[in-house]
């Protein structure tokens, strides 16, 4: 067999595992799907080992698909010294706040079924803020709650902490942001402000965002990035970068590019911001495996392909690249394999993607 056949081969095989794990235990197991790789194997034997284990049981889920514990990647990090931890889930408070609190975490967790009228693709806050917004360097919930109002250059104003998340929905969600003052923003913002119990007020506070890399120190490359993308990314990404789904629709694995994913407005969208995220978070349970130069060509190359419009588009590929794309640090406007990224017209009219069960 050829090696992209060896590959199709494992695809195969993890999606069969997926498919079992759903259907007969119930659970998806994320380690027994690695044990088809040995290659997988060995990096991850070689690979940091972590302590911190702080993803607990997760209330029951919303429709009958797996709870996202089990979804949702256990973190593998080293606990670091003098890091900010945020208080035990099982210290969550009883009575009226632990609800709001609670349903916050839901919505984090499983976004498109929590609030299917304003998810426009098949990702969940979780899926680039992990283990439940908990990770240091992974964009914390806590290390966001204690740094807004803060002034955005994105906005050119001072974004209050509701105002932060509305941006999450109309970009990285592809969705419709919920108003201000609204049960669901109120929900996240009480999950946020109760996991930055005891945190400090400090922008700086260690493990907000992702960790920046250094600039590369070969420029990034597409054609390197492709090999990094099928040797580390695709198996669990798919090929073709749109994800996984099980039979019923349910994304297990996040789509990169495509119209399931984020769109052009999106953070992740900027090549250093996703070579942070992929430094520090991919693969998934291997984080920090890959070079500082593979997770900067692989980011180019995941965005280096087509996604949804800019949210903010002024009726022109050239007008939306000059007013919000002046930057080497964005694929939008220019040309990859012919093509011009983002030419694809006007923002389609939102629509919430069918994601549970029927
Ligand atoms: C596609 C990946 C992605 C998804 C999905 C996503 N985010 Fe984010 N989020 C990011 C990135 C990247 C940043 C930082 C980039 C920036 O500064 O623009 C960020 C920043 C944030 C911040 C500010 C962090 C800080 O320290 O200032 C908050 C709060 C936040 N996201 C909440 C959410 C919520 C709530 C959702 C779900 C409704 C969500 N995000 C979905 C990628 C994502
Ligand atoms: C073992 C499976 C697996 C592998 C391998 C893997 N990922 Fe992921 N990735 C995931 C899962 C699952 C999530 C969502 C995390 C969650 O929900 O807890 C995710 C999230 C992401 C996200 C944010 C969500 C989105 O769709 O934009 C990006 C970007 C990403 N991965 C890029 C990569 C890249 C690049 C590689 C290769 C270097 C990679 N991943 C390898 C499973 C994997």
């Amino acid at each position: 067999m050829k090696a992209g056949q060896i590959q199709l081969a494992v695809g195969a095989l993890v999606v069969l595992t997926i498919g079992i794990g759903l259907h007969v235990a119930g659970v998806f197991d994320y380690f027994s799907m690695q044990a088809y790789s040995d290659r997988w194997t060995a990096k991850r034997e070689s690979a940091q080992q972590g302590a911190d284990m702080s993803s607990a049981e997760t209330s029951k889920d919303l429709a009958g698909d797996p709870p996202r514990a089990e979804l949702t990647a256990a973190p593998t990090q080293p606990a670091k010294v003098g890091l900010f931890r945020p208080p035990l889930e099982s210290d969550m408070p009883t009575g009226e706040f632990g609800d709001v609190i609670r349903r916050g975490r839901e919505i984090f967790v499983d976004t498109p079924r929590a609030m299917p009228a304003y998810v426009g693709n098949s990702l969940r806050c979780v899926s680039c803020h992990l283990d439940a917004g908990r990770l240091a360097d992974s964009s914390p919930l806590w290390a966001a709650f204690v740094s807004y109002p803060a002034y955005r250059s994105k906005t050119k104003s001072v974004t209050t902490f509701q105002q932060r998340l509305q941006g999450c929905f109309e970009y990285s969600m592809n969705g419709r942001a919920p108003l201000l003052g609204a049960p669901e923003l109120v929900a996240l913002e009480s999950y946020a402000y109760w996991l930055a119990s005891g945190a400090p007020l400090d922008p700086k506070i260690a493990g907000r965002g992702y960790p920046p890399l250094a600039p590369p120190a070969q420029q990034a490359d597409f054609v390197r990035g492709e090999k990094v993308y099928t040797d580390n990314c695709a198996l669990c990404h798919g090929a073709d970068g749109v994800g996984q789904r099980t039979q019923s629709g349910y994304a297990v694995f996040p789509a990169l590019w495509g119209s399931d994913s984020f769109n052009w407005g999106a953070g992740m969208g900027r090549i250093s911001n996703a070579a942070a995220f992929v430094k520090a978070n991919m693969p998934l349970g291997l984080p920090g495996t890959l070079t500082e130069q593979e997770a900067w060509d692989v980011a180019l190359y995941m965005n280096s392909h087509e996604r949804p419009q800019d949210p903010r588009y002024t009726g022109s590929v050239q007008g939306t690249q000059r007013d919000f794309h002046t930057t080497e640090d964005s694929m939008y406007g220019r040309e990859v394999a012919g093509k011009m990224l983002g030419d694809t017209g006007p923002p389609k009219p939102f629509k919430p993607l069918k994601t549970s069960r029927p």
